[in-house]
């Protein structure tokens, strides 16, 4: 990474002041921040080891899981095996997938499915019986299980919910703010001892943890376009990087090539098992648009789809392409995709009839908290799993499906991982955190946002270029000088700042990265040569984790 300094967002170490004597204090074993498949399952693993506290900053039900359409891609059928899996992973991520990881991706990955299965989680059937297997983007075998042909992520979040609310020792708290994670100094490093929390009933707290895992999700929502719920704002990464934990492969987004575009109405995806079940992009005129571009045709990798569209937008001079589906017609699209076709019916749409405008849109961060192979970030304590974490699986490009396979996979290992390492007992330490605000008036929270959510689209997007991020570094900068340096009271405020984080990250990533390669495309910038190797990057320098004091300056 460069050695410039990132100015506040190097420095600036709590989002608020707070002396930990003075509040409520809680307890508890682990403390998994985050909802979803990975958060889910790192608590069913971890509370055969001790007691569990889940903390999430809005509806359990409410995360990129649970919107998640794609299936669990998983090597289950007649003829295929891991080994196919594993490859096809490889050759998504465009030479930057940990093999090792991947691996484990894969076959664990395996094993899960199986148990899901065994634990009567229910998945699409085919006539007789078998588990229906669907094909996805980048997949060279139909390997991916879905639940009501794009209802997925919610079955597995109901699923999964279902077994944490009935398990003795897991404490579901919704509404639930992470602020910030403690630590304290140790030797030349920081060790986590837990975090700072913030609910609208019980206001903030010091939540005391032998172990914090952050499974809280991606950042989508630092772009304009994207598919990911409201509550996608990256904060996990965010609150990682101020505790001094390696963040990495942040110029690394992937962006979703079908999203409704209805102007005016919420971006909703149209899961691409649309295209596995021969839906076609096609152009104003009919004519097919990914003819001649790629062997893989409609289901070549997301970032190729995407850049195709873009291309013929340019040149078309609209604001959208369209996605064909009506080969399915009406009846049959309406029983295979229950949910899409609901959503569609909301703006007068039937997906069996009639042409659906399509649009790409920011859809999964592959980059996030660097870890190990089993959920270690660079700061002892400090665990993470799923979309928040950094483990290398997905390279440069995450291979369709493979998602709510790595937070199953990872989310068990993060948990077993942070049993085996558990802290000493989580007794309180006098904690005093310091932050020397200038106090700057008249700051619209909502401007701000959408300045930055638009300008990360339109520069650090499907197409990036070297003289435009220097544009959108300068205005990253600009606005942390005072945005970032005020103190806020709620989640609204805090949530811009990490998603001011967060954009600061990735433009920093996609500037140092002069090469294209998988999700990250510079239109200055050749594709092709020798990849390498994943970025990383703590805070206030190179990828070493940086000693800090408790007491910011
Ligand atoms: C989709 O259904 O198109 C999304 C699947 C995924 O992102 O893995």
């Amino acid at each position: 990474m460069s050695d410039a300094g990132l100015g506040i967002y190097d420095t600036r170490r709590w989002l608020i002041p707070f002396r930990s004597q003075l509040l409520p204090q809680i307890f508890t074993d682990t403390l998994i921040i985050g909802s979803g498949v990975a958060g889910l399952q790192c608590a069913l693993e971890s509370v055969s080891h001790g007691d569990v506290l889940i903390a999430t900053k809005d509806d359990p039900a409410l995360s990129s899981t649970a919107w998640a359409q794609g299936g669990i891609a998983a090597a289950v059928g007649d003829g295929d095996d891991p080994a196919q899996h594993l490859r096809d992973t490889i050759e998504a991520g465009a030479g930057l997938v940990d093999p090792v990881a991947a691996e484990r991706l894969v076959r664990d990955g395996l094993r899960e499915v199986e148990r899901l299965l065994e634990e009567g989680f229910r998945v699409d059937r085919d006539d007789s019986g078998g588990v229906h297997l669907g094909r996805e983007g980048g997949h060279h075998h139909s390997r991916i299980l879905h639940t009501d042909g794009a209802a997925t992520g919610i079955a597995l979040v109901r699923h999964m919910l279902d077994r944490v609310k009935a398990q003795r020792g897991i404490r579901l708290w919704s509404r639930c703010h992470v602020v910030d994670v403690v630590t304290e100094r140790e030797g030349d490093g920081m060790v986590v001892r837990g975090a700072l929390t913030w609910h609208p009933k019980f206001g903030l707290q010091l939540v005391w943890a032998r172990a914090v895992v952050v499974a809280s999700g991606g950042a989508g929502q630092v772009f304009r376009e994207t598919t990911n719920p409201r509550t996608a704002t990256g904060d996990g990464l965010a609150i990682a990087w101020r505790a001094g934990a390696a963040l990495a492969d942040l110029e690394f987004t992937q962006f979703h090539p079908t999203t409704l575009y209805v102007a005016g109405g919420a971006r909703h995806l149209l899961s691409e098992a649309l295209r596995g079940e021969g839906a076609r992009l096609v152009l104003k005129d009919g004519s097919p648009l990914m003819a001649r571009r790629h062997p893989m045709g409609d289901l070549a990798p997301r970032d190729i789809v995407s850049r195709a569209i873009l291309d013929a937008l340019a040149q078309s001079g609209e604001s959208h392409v369209f996605l064909d589906a009506r080969h399915l017609g009406a009846e049959r699209f309406r029983a295979r995709f229950p949910g899409i076709a609901q959503v569609l019916a909301g703006f007068g749409l039937d997906g069996g009839r009639d042409l659906l405008p399509i649009h790409p849109a920011a859809h999964y961060t592959i980059g996030g908290i660097w870890t190990d192979g089993d959920g270690r970030s660079t700061v002892r304590g400090l665990f993470a799993a799923g979309e928040a974490a950094s483990t290398g699986v997905h390279g440069a490009n995450r291979l369709a499906s493979n998602s709510l396979l790595e937070g199953l996979v990872f989310g068990r290992r993060c948990a077993l991982a942070a049993a085996a390492d558990r802290l000493p007992d989580s007794a309180s330490v006098l904690v005093e955190a310091h932050v020397q605000s200038t106090g700057r008036a008249g700051l619209d929270l909502d401007d701000v946002r959408s300045s930055l959510r638009s300008a990360m689209w339109r520069h650090v997007g499907v197409v990036r270029e070297g003289t435009h991020l220097v544009d959108v570094r300068d205005m990253f900068d600009f606005w942390g000088r005072y945005a970032l340096d005020a103190v806020f009271e709620d989640p609204t405020g805090w949530e811009t700042q990490n998603l001011l984080t967060v954009g600061r990250l990735m433009v920093e990533a996609a500037s140092v990265r002069h090469q294209s390669v998988g999700t990250h495309y510079r239109r200055d910038a050749p594709v092709g040569g020798t990849v390498g190797p994943r970025s990383r990057r703590a805070r206030g320098g190179d990828f070493e984790v940086c000693p800090l004091d408790l007491v910011a300056p």
